[in-house]
């Protein structure tokens, strides 16, 4: 079982995909993580090099071509879903977790924004009302999702319940 976990950025899918690998005894790997090896760029550094087009595709042909174990637990970037038919690739190939979170809280975890060029200059204001224009656009992917779970106050034990 390949598990995909999905969601906006700041919802903990890395966090909780490190911990359920860890129960699950399986390899747990960051698409975001593995394209910075292999472009040896930041996420950051690639969207001021090439642009967010051209990361959409590299994110994608990632996504797909990655040689992933037969049990793995995979975190995704946010907007991977959203793009192509990354969802419909996701669902046919794996198990998709949904880890939804309301902006606010999204909102107050989002402390290391350089990171994210999407959100880099923005202040609190600003990023709440980015969350919520892009969530509306997001969810009609997002919730195309296998399972769909409050992230708040999950832990590994019950998304590995949830997953059975
Ligand atoms: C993005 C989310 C990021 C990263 C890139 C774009 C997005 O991943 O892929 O900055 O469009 O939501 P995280 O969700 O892991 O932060």
């Amino acid at each position: 079982m390949k598990v995909f976990l999905i969601g906006f950025m700041g919802c903990g899918k890395s966090t909780k995909a490190k911990q359920l690998a860890a129960r699950l005894e399986c390899p747990v790997i960051d698409l975001d993580a593995v394209i910075v090896a292999q472009e040896e760029k930041t996420i950051a550094e690639y969207f001021e090099a090439y642009g967010e087009a051209s990361f959409r595709e590299l994110e994608s042909r990632t996504l797909k071509t990655y040689p992933y174990p037969d049990i793995c637990v995979v975190a995704t970037g946010g907007g991977l879903p959203c793009f192509f038919d990354n969802m419909e690739w996701m669902n046919e190939n794996g198990k998709t977790v949904y880890l939804h979170m309301e902006p606010s809280m999204l909102v107050s975890r989002l402390h290391n924004r350089q990171k994210r060029p999407l959100i880099k200059d923005f202040d609190d204001e600003q990023l709440l009302a980015f969350i919520e224009k892009k969530l509306a656009e997001r969810d009609p992917f997002y919730t195309k999702a296998q399972l769909i779970i409050n992230a708040f106050d999950l832990d590994a034990e019950t998304l590995e319940e949830r997953l059975e």
